[in-house]
């Protein structure tokens, strides 16, 4: 069974036997092992059923530890990191050699960042190695904010879940890598574009792509909630197509009503888009939790956190013409 705890040494010596904790970050849950044990990277994968083709995001406490990890720093990256670390932007960087290929799913880059949340990185400074976390849920499915999403997800099935409160950002982390000494953005993330543009001038996105993906993150159907979910600019509207089903709406700022909207979940009142990602995939959560027979998501405001949000909706949605 799963031990929800506070006590970050019984973490850190979990952790020192090739097994997985799950750990809190300002963006999402981590499901969180030491990089140089390939047992543990193993469980890592077996536990989210996550392809291999996939790699791990490695975790470490400071960007004095970058070089260890990383064997080319471009001179953005290195100005990136010091200005964003600790926070939500992971650099995909050429690896050194020493970061083993069960991390980087046989790749020549390794994905890094240093998480802000105080207990991960109390963590990180106990222990004598790196942490490789993926998002702490099954491949596609939602990702979990709550110590309890976790549990929910993998009772039984792991051993500890360090308890770190509700995650502050609540969106995964921005991935930039770099095409030379060109930072290109692989995943939108809980670090807005306009923040890293305002450091690096105008960004080039790379984000849509599905076929050998160069960030998986990027692949088209992930963050899914198990009904049916649309997305839409016109949330009353397309309830009126659903006129057979029971719908459970998520809106940024007013509820929807009606006859057939049975819930309706409000981001933000104030419409502020980064309580809105806060809020995102606690509320997908509830969401699918109810007996609704389908979610229909109202799309963001296409700026700052609006994009990364959307970006995830897109991802959780079915196109609206099948309907099935
Ligand atoms: O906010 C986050 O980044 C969270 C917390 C726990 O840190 N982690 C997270 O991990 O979102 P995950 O595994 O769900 O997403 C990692 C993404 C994947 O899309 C993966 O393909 C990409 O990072 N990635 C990892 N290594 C890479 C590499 N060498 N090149 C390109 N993409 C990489
Ligand atoms: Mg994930």
């Amino acid at each position: 069974m799963a031990i929800i705890t506070t006590d970050i040494e019984e973490a850190a010596k979990v952790l020192d036997t090739n097994n997985v904790v799950a750990i809190p970050t300002e963006t999402v849950y981590g499901l969180a092992g030491n990089i140089y044990s390939q047992i543990a990277i193993n469980k890592i994968y077996a536990i989210k059923q996550r392809p291999h083709y996939n790699p791990l995001i490695v975790h470490i406490a400071s960007v004095l530890q970058l070089p260890k990890i990383a064997a080319e720093i471009p001179p953005l990256a290195q100005k990136l990191a010091e200005i964003f670390w600790p926070g939500p932007l992971t650099l995909v960087l050429k690896k050194q050699p020493e970061v083993p290929g069960w991390v980087t799913a046989g790749k020549d880059t390794v994905a890094v960042r240093v998480p802000a949340h105080p207990v991960a990185l109390s963590l990180l400074k106990q222990l004598q190695y790196p942490l490789a976390a993926p998002s702490a849920n099954p491949f596609t499915t939602i990702s979990p904010t709550t110590a309890r999403h976790v549990q929910d997800y993998f009772e039984g099935k792991i051993p500890l879940i360090l308890d770190g409160g509700a995650c502050e950002a609540g969106i995964e982390s921005t991935i930039v890598g770099f095409r030379g000494n060109e930072p290109v953005v692989y995943r939108l993330g809980s670090l807005t574009i306009e923040q890293i543009e305002a450091v690096t001038g105008k960004l080039e996105l790379f984000n849509k792509q599905e076929k050998q993906p160069e960030a998986p993150g990027m692949l088209l159907k992930h963050y899914s909630p198990k009904k049916p979910l649309y997305l839409t600019d016109d949330v009353a509207r397309l309830a009126e197509n659903f006129s057979d089903k029971k719908i459970a709406v998520l809106a940024l700022r007013e509820v929807v009503k009606s006859k057939n909207i049975v819930y309706c979940k409000v981001l933000s009142v104030s419409g502020n888009l980064r309580e809105a990602a806060a809020n995102l995939y606690h509320t997908m959560h509830l969401l699918d939790a109810t007996d609704a027979d389908v979610i229909i998501a109202e799309k963001m405001p296409g700026e700052g956190y609006g994009r990364a949000i959307n970006d995830r909706l897109e991802r959780a949605s079915k196109p609206i013409n099948t309907r099935k």
